[in-house]
């Protein structure tokens, strides 16, 4: 049999990880959450958030992943063969593919605007809310977008995990956290940022109630891109020298950099222009963005458009390094699973995400009206399905997996490289306490609030 592949070095390691990790979740999502629950408060509850209960997630994730080397559903099957575990291995692959189908809509609207920054169209848009809904309800634009940014992940999918997915993101993500750095700079110089900074630093804790807490759980697990198939699938490459906790310690760290340096890019930028609010909800980044880049440069038009561009550009990037981790496990399942070629593998994998990619794309505007799956428009469905059932299901099953179905003698063994790292037992018996009862626990919280049962 072929030799399996593996990351090449532990810096790839972590920048694939990362990548995974940071995404729109963090760019688009983060700062939309802040705006709405209060600012600082919120961004103090969501690192304890990440802390406690995804950097356990996590590492459990590597170590279903390292432990087998194989894709998700394989890998459920070795650790717990012949039982009902086996349903997580599979719900992860299709939760990715799922995720996959409308995330790639998203991206798609992102490298539409960076397009259209470029070529200096969105700097003379009037009316960016109209502008917004005109693209994103027309009917070929934002699926053309879609099946290039597809098409774009798949060519780095079929080069294979060392020179398509680790080159990739060693590459990506250095470019990612330079243009992250640049834009906090010029936000920082804007005039009256320093309402933004203010909003972003001083915690307002009567702000803090349980649908803040939720939101704020809900957030860590989809930035770390915690809860299916995919950084076990990455951990199935990794190395038998990577330090899992360390990786994880990491790769928490980069992504919740990057939340936050987001926020400092564009609550600055929105607060230096005036009768724009902070909770604009979605539509900040596509909507609100465009006029705050217009009415913060309206005399200096080169820095607006240089804004404008690296802004979407950085949009881009996060999102294609998330696309590529989402695209993986559908991909190894198919390949190893079936024992197809990488080519065939991850060409099934992108027709089948283009062409349901273009029934979410279309309920923005020709299918708007049309709702077969209950009431929800196709877009809404797999967001709906796999972000706020798929997901947090899959983090409860993982919790309770590495919890009480997995050996601690085994668990122990992979953290802790077969005895060449220290762990200490204290720390190990946190975890293990943590994956039995809170995590579960918590989850089940979000789960129900998300279902609007409380
Ligand atoms: N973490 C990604 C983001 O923040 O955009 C999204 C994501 C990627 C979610 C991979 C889930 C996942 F498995």
């Amino acid at each position: 049999m072929e030799k399996r592949a593996n990351f090449g070095s532990k810096l790839g390691i972590v920048l694939a990880s990362a990548g995974s990790a940071v995404g729109l979740g963090n760019v688009w999502r983060f700062p939309t959450e802040v705006g709405e629950n209060g600012g600082a408060a919120f961004i103090l509850v969501y690192v304890l958030c990440v802390i406690i209960l995804g950097l356990p997630l996590m590492v459990s994730e590597f170590v279903i992943g390292r432990r087998t080397h194989k894709n998700t559903a394989d890998a459920y099957r070795e650790l717990a063969p012949g039982s009902a575990w086996i349903f997580q291995g599979y719900l992860g692959v299709f939760t990715a593919w799922f995720i996959l189908c409308y995330y790639g809509v998203v991206s798609g609207w992102t490298l539409k605007y960076l397009v259209s920054g470029f070529i200096g169209e969105l700097h003379r848009v009037t009316d960016s809310a109209d502008y917004f809904v005109q693209f994103s309800s027309s009917t070929w634009a934002p699926v053309v977008y879609m099946a290039v940014v597809m098409l774009m992940c798949h060519v780095v999918i079929v080069r294979g995990v060392q020179t398509g997915i680790e080159r990739f993101s060693k590459l990506m993500m250095p470019l990612l956290l330079l243009i992250i750095a640049l834009l906090v700079v010029f936000s920082f110089s804007m005039p009256g940022s320093a309402d933004g900074l203010r909003f972003l630093l001083k915690p307002d804790f009567s702000k803090i109630d349980s649908s803040v807490i939720l939101s704020a759980m809900g957030q860590a697990f989809f930035s770390l891109s915690i809860g299916m198939g995919c950084l076990c699938t990455y951990a199935s490459y990794f190395t038998d020298d990577a330090k899992l906790v360390k990786t994880a310690g990491s790769v928490a760290a980069i992504d919740t950099t990057v939340a936050v340096m987001s926020g400092f890019i564009i609550f600055p930028a929105v607060f230096s222009v005036e009768a724009v609010a902070p909770d604009a909800g979605p539509g900040l980044v596509f909507i609100t963005l465009p006029n705050v880049f217009q009415i913060a440069f309206g005399n200096v038009a080169w820095l607006g458009w240089l804004f404008s561009v690296l802004f979407y550009l950085l949009l881009l990037l996060a999102a294609l390094t998330s696309m590529v981790s989402i695209h993986e496990p559908p991909t190894a399942f198919l390949l190893e699973h079936f024992n197809l070629r990488r080519s065939t593998a991850t060409t099934i994998v992108t027709s089948v995400c283009i062409g349901v990619g273009m029934l979410c794309s279309l309920s923005f505007g020709l299918l708007a009206d049309f709702r077969p799956l209950f009431g929800l428009t196709f877009f809404d469905f797999f967001d709906f399905v796999s972000a706020k059932i798929f997901l947090p299901v899959g983090g409860i099953i993982i919790s309770l997996f590495v919890g009480w179905r997995l050996s601690s003698d085994m668990v122990f063994d992979e953290l802790s490289n077969h005895g060449h790292l220290h762990v200490p037992r204290w720390a190990f018996s946190v975890y293990i306490f943590l994956l039995r009862w809170l995590i579960p626990l918590a989850i089940m919280a979000i789960f129900l609030k998300e279902l609007g049962v409380f």
